[in-house]
């Protein structure tokens, strides 16, 4: 099977009616990837790997460093899905030549396809500069968890004319700018309608609604491994019941001395 390709996905937009919705997840490791990747067509390097897997109180300590290190475990582990990894707060906002940067080292060292920056019109002409020059852009728009301390918290948006207006015109610059695609998390479902309807690129939504060309959730919180859930969230698994539950019965083993048994010892062949 070939990987996904930025234009394939591209084209799912135009298959009108008959389109099947784009599966997207997150993932950070190697063996997640490879688990996700034959259900899926992208996989994304999240930044919320800051909170998921590091335990950081928001997204906006995440480093370049660290995106790369995960990008590259999923690279490793995936062959088919479209790998696409977030741009980390303040790795790109400054200027298109400061994101140009920061892009093509993640893509240099990761080897994904693709990179996702947070922002509508403001980044409109970043996401022009680095799709001229090579770098698919996935914009995401709509709550944009970079900008908790500007936005106040993580409440859906485009509840207002004026934060619907808004969210509309974002989504409509980063898709004439030539993003690729496009993630809009969040939000009022009739907006998001709206949106999806607006604009000429795949809409992936998270928090959205079910006629979005896509859907996007955090692994972890689609497998109940993190402790806080946004409403948004449809949990398929309790892998934290699972775990603690192994734990525990592990623990009880080596205090009783019933662990290891005969078949995990080695001794000589007779
Ligand atoms: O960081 C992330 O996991 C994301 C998705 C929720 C879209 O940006
Ligand atoms: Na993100």
């Amino acid at each position: 099977m070939k990987r996904l390709t930025v234009p394939a996905i591209q084209r799912r937009k135009f298959e009108g009616k008959t389109a099947e919705p784009l599966v997207m997840l997150t993932a950070y490791t190697a063996r997640q990837a490879q688990l996700l990747d034959p259900h899926c067509d992208m996989l994304l390097i999240g930044d919320s790997l800051g909170q998921v897997i590091y335990g950081l109180p928001s997204t906006l300590a995440v480093t370049l460093d660290m995106m790369i290190a995960h990008g590259a475990a999923v690279v490793r582990g995936s062959y088919h899905s479209l790998v696409i990894v977030d741009m980390p707060f303040g790795s790109y906002e400054s200027s298109p030549e400061a994101a140009f940067a920061s892009a093509s080292r993640v893509m240099a060292e990761t080897g994904c396809a693709a990179v996702k920056l947070e922002g509508g019109q403001a980044m409109a002409p970043t996401i022009a500069f680095l799709s001229q020059r090579g770098i698919p852009v996935m914009a995401h728009v709509g709550l944009t968890p970079q900008a908790v301390n500007a936005l106040g918290g993580y409440a859906a948006r485009g509840k207002s004319q004026e934060e619907h207006a808004k969210i509309m015109a974002d989504a409509r610059a980063v898709a004439d700018a030539g993003a690729f695609a496009v993630v809009l998390e969040g939000v009022m479902e009739t907006l998001a309608d709206a949106v999806t309807e607006s604009v000429d690129i795949p809409v992936i939504g998270i928090g959205a609604s079910a006629r979005c060309d896509g859907q996007v959730l955090v692994t972890e919180d689609m497998l109940g491994m993190f402790e806080r859930t946004a409403k948004f969230v449809k949990r398929y698994e309790d892998m934290a019941t699972m775990i603690s539950g192994a734990a525990e019965r592990y623990a009880a083993d080596v205090r009783a001395r019933t662990f290891p048994t005969d078949e995990q010892v080695y001794r000589p062949k007779k």
